[in-house]
């Protein structure tokens, strides 16, 4: 491989176009890329043939300072490598002016990172790509804002130690990536973004989480968290997404995630939750998505109809114990649980009595689970009826045919 590299440069050294455009008598009046960096971009089969400076470049790739009498690389993209490509140290050492560095869908050799480039990135980007990361490979990249991982393997002991001294992170996403360990007990101010969605972090919420008042996404789902969820979560004033789903957070909701004025997205689905809905949640004036499916929530949904309708998501089912008050909410939303009794408690399971009043109205359009399995059930009870008869009619016809020959052969 390294052979290869060192025979597609040395060609590149010898090829005409290069060797003019280092002999160029005058300078172009806007500056031309590096050639050592052009160079490097031929290494990485990215064609420089068109200035890779011009705007826009070839697939986004490449992008440039204004430095004269050369200009230097400041964004490249990589998508859609061949595995055989070599991002050869040589190459990046050439690149280390780059600001931000993002590879997509490159299934390349993991790569070692010149020092200088480690330092000079901001922005660094690896979806499915380099096979498998490490912490301690990441935590290098001191001068990061935005940091984004996603399926690919992360081995490490856990977030603390690729974070610990990128104090200047504003956005985080280590996700698909089976990290584990757990969250760490400190976090810089500033994030507006953690995203550690679908990985195999332990542990419980740290209550610090909540001094993160720029933070405006939070996504834990899918890990093995655990513990309750903290009461000041109310003080995360700017959040807008908030996800726990899929983990085994058990205890009440806090009342005081009703205080959290921007909230669009909420999802708490699949946990162990216990308690009631808080019911200050219809008065979160921004909420969209609210997903409270899957735990052990109980007693009356606190919510009419006019808040369901402004939803664009909401699902309660799968808390066996909760039940809507059918005063208050239409049977025809088909929550996925059942009605109250006068206690405040569900009513046994639907009978077959229920299900056929149900019959009756064909027209909701909440595709859950619940509804289409009455659906089917409800085409079920024709089908057996018209077979039924057919059978019965064929039995007649048949007996009818039978005495007919009958009487012919016994005259
Ligand atoms: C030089 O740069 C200016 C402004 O950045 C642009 O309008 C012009 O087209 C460029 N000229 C060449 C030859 O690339
Ligand atoms: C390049 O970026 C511009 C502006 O961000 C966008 O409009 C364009 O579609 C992109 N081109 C390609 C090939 O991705
Ligand atoms: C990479 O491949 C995907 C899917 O095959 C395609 O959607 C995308 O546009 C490609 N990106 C580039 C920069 O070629
Ligand atoms: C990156 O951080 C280091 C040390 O933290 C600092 O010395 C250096 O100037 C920074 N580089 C850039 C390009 O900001
Ligand atoms: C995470 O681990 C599982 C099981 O070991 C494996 O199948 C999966 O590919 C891994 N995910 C990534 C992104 O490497
Ligand atoms: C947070 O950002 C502000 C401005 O964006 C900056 O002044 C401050 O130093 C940052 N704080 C930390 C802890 O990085
Ligand atoms: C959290 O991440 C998962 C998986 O990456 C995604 O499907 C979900 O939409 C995210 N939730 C929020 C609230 O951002
Ligand atoms: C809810 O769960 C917590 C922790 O698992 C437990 O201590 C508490 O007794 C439960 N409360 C109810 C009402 O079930
Ligand atoms: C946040 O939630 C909104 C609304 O549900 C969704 O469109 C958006 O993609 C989410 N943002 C992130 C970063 O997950
Ligand atoms: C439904 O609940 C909301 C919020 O609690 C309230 O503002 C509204 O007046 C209620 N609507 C009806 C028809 O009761
Ligand atoms: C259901 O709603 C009606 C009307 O608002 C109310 O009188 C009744 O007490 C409620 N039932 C339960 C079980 O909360």
């Amino acid at each position: 491989m390294r052979s290869l590299a060192f025979l597609l440069i040395f060609h590149l050294l010898v090829s005409p176009t290069i060797v003019k455009s280092l002999s160029l008598p005058h300078p172009p009046s806007n500056g031309t890329l590096d050639p050592k960096q052009a160079m490097a971009l031929e290494s990485l089969n990215i064609p420089t043939s068109k200035d890779p400076c011009a705007q826009p470049s070839f697939h986004n790739a490449t992008l440039c300072d204004a430095a004269k009498p050369f200009r230097h690389l400041i964004s490249l993209r990589l998508a859609n490598c061949s595995s055989y490509l070599s991002l050869s140290f040589t190459a990046l050492k050439s690149l280390s002016t780059l600001q931000s560095l993002s590879l997509l869908n490159c299934p390349v050799a993991p790569i070692r990172l010149p020092v200088d480039l480690a330092l000079s990135l901001t922005s660094f980007t690896c979806v499915n790509s380099l096979r498998k990361l490490s912490g301690v490979w990441l935590s290098n990249l001191l001068n990061l804002t935005d940091l984004a991982v996603s399926d690919v393997n992360v081995k490490a002991s856990g977030p603390f130690v690729i974070l610990a001294r990128m104090t200047k992170l504003k956005t985080l996403t280590i996700s698909n990536a089976n990290l584990t360990g757990s969250l760490p007990g400190h976090l810089h101010s500033n994030l507006t973004h953690i995203d550690f969605s679908n990985n195999r972090l332990k542990g419980s919420i740290p209550p610090s989480i909540t001094m993160l008042d720029s933070l405006q996404v939070l996504n834990l789902s899918s890990n093995s968290l655990a513990g309750e969820m903290p009461p000041s979560i109310g003080d995360l004033i700017s959040l807008k997404n908030l996800s726990l789903a899929s983990n085994s957070f058990s205890g009440s909701i806090p009342d005081s995630i009703s205080a959290l004025p921007s909230l669009i997205h909420l999802d708490l689905s699949s946990n162990q939750l216990n308690g009631t809905i808080p019911k200050f949640i219809s008065h979160m004036k921004s909420l969209k998505h609210l997903n409270l499916a899957n735990n052990n929530l109980h007693g009356v949904v606190p919510f009419n109809l006019s808040f369901i309708k402004r939803l664009e998501v909401f699902k309660v089912g799968g808390n066996s114990n909760l039940c809507y008050n059918h005063s208050v909410v239409s049977s025809k939303l088909k929550l996925g649980i059942s009605p109250c009794d006068k206690f405040g408690m569900p009513v046994t399971p639907p009978s077959k009595d229920s299900s056929a009043d149900d019959s009756s109205d064909d027209d909701y359009d909440e595709g859950d689970g619940e509804g289409s399995r009455h659906k089917k059930e409800h085409h079920h009870g024709p089908n057996k009826f018209v077979l039924g008869v057919a059978i019965a009619l064929s039995s007649i016809v048949f007996l009818i045919v039978f005495l007919i020959l009958c009487s012919k052969c016994c005259r």
